[in-house]
């Protein structure tokens, strides 16, 4: 499998949980690396940039509220298969869907607040990268 990067966001509910740790030691179990990272305050600027494709959905308000509630942790992944196994370990995006052990059910209270994100493509990790890190924020690959 391929050495991929992921774009990862600890959101502002599991930000105020005080799990930041438990969730970058389940990156690092997982053999994912952190090449890059940073806490932020999104405004609703970089909130709406970030989520634009999902501008005509119902929630796109209340997703932008939400990320724009508090701090979040924001930061790129590396290992094989980053994208898709960042994505196991996160669960459904609904939490009550999510797998049992994973990040979400374990942690997350509701679909709005759903405690972490994660690229769904190599299009979607490389734009969302690249909209958070300059490339001297990020860690030489290895
Ligand atoms: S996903 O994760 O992209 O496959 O899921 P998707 O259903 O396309 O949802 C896109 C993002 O919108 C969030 N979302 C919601 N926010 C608020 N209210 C409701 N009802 C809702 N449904 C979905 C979802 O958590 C996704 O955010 P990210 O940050 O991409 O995980």
């Amino acid at each position: 499998m391929a050495n991929e990067r992921t774009l990862s966001i600890i959101k502002p509910d599991a930000v105020a949980k005080n799990v930041i740790g438990e969730i970058y030691s389940r990156f690092e179990k997982a053999d994912l690396k952190i090449v890059a990272s940073k806490m932020m305050h999104l405004t609703q600027e970089q909130a709406e940039g970030f989520y634009a494709e999902h501008k005509e959905r119902p929630f796109f308000n209340d997703l932008v509220a939400f990320m724009t509630s508090g701090p979040v942790v924001v930061q790129a992944l590396e290992g094989e298969g980053a994208i898709l196994k960042n994505r196991e370990l996160m669960g459904a995006t609904n939490p009550k869907e999510a797998e049992a052990g994973t990040i979400r059910a374990d942690f997350a209270s509701s679909i709005d607040a759903n405690a972490v994100h994660g690229s769904d493509s190599a299009a979607s990790a490389e734009r969302e990268i690249a909209y958070f890190f300059n490339d001297n924020e990020i860690c030489p690959r290895g």
